[in-house]
């Protein structure tokens, strides 16, 4: 009987932790922020597209139908949900209303978020169809391929594009799929550093398409929040050498840190770094910060502006 006592303890102690654990982790990995953008479906292309959106714990796969500007059909092909299967009826929603604007499944928040995300990338797919159409064979412009996780890489690469000459398009990396690089006589990438790296999609995009990008005019940018020489090496480890050896213009445009929007452990992340590098001007982590330099963001467009493209 005590025997039986001591085992009994013993596992309520262990499911205790586990359930403590479970706790935790759910509360310290926080679910990540999802916005869904808002797509004019008069820029989207008839047709039939895919999108995928997969993030902590779902994952969606939809196809969705267009004609004459409207959605006719969105058919969920995966939903790996846990909890949120009932999030599903949200598409008849999107296709009441014909828009992504539409209210979430209470009790299936990140279900209906995930959603809503997949259809906008299946949406974005058209309309990159549809400026194809649309443009032709027009004279070759800038691409800005970009990647983000809180939206100030996105940010400044919206305020680049206001300040280039020409045709611009921008392209994020995380969330569309359709890319014609040999459209475009000049490309400009872009990414944000966290823990001293570029995101692994800027990488991949460089390597996968280097000899392609070595025809093109390049400039290169990235958006973090140290300064000085090491600012400067971090930009010089996030691109190949080939690309930086060739790129007409190279900057660092600063950063911000979005307290409100990172999850618990980043932010302490952020403290500790803070506290460690002087570096790192972070006095309040109540409030956001950016330190984004209009200045560099000029400089880099006139280098850009400026080259000729028969050089
Ligand atoms: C967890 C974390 C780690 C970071 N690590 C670095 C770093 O190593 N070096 C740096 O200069 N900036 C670092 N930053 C700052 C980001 O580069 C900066 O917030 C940037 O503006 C983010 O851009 P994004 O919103 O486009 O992703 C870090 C930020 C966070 C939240």
């Amino acid at each position: 009987m005590k025997k039986f006592s001591k085992i009994l303890i013993i596992t309520i102690i262990i499911f205790a932790i586990l359930a403590i654990i479970g706790f935790l982790y759910i509360k310290f990995m926080e679910l990540p922020v999802i916005e869904v953008r808002h797509i004019n479906l008069k820029n989207v292309q008839d047709g039939s597209y895919i999108g995928e959106y997969k993030t902590f714990m779902v994952k969606v796969v939809v196809k969705v139908d267009v004609i004459n500007n409207e959605i006719t059909s969105i058919e969920i092909i995966e939903h790996q949900c846990g909890l949120g299967k009932k999030a599903e009826k949200i598409t008849k929603e999107i296709e009441k209303l014909q828009s992504l604007d539409v209210d979430i499944i209470s009790g299936a928040t990140i279900s209906s978020k995930v959603i809503l995300k997949a259809v906008e990338i299946a949406l974005s797919e058209g309309k990159n169809r549809m400026s194809l159409i649309i443009k032709g064979v027009r004279s070759m412009g800038t691409l800005i391929v970009y990647a983000t996780k809180y939206g100030c890489t996105e940010k400044c690469a919206v305020i680049l594009s206001e300040k280039l000459t020409g045709e611009v398009d921008l392209y994020n990396l995380k969330t569309e799929k359709v890319l014609n690089l040999s459209q475009y006589d000049k490309v400009i990438i872009g990414g944000s550093i966290y823990m001293g790296r570029i995101q692994k999609e800027i990488s991949d995009f460089c390597i996968k398409n280097l000899n392609l990008l070595k025809e093109k005019k390049i400039g290169l940018f990235i958006c973090c929040m140290r300064g000085g020489d090491i600012a400067k090496a971090q930009l010089e480890s996030s691109f190949p050498r080939e690309l930086l050896y060739k790129a007409v213009a190279q900057e660092v445009f600063g950063g911000e840190f979005m307290f409100k929007k990172m999850s618990s452990i980043e932010r302490f992340i952020v403290r500790i770094v803070a506290k460690l590098d002087k570096s790192f001007t972070v006095l309040d982590t109540s409030k956001d910060m950016s330190n984004v330099s209009d200045k560099s963001i000029n400089r880099f467009a006139q280098r850009m502006n400026n080259v000729c493209l028969n050089e």
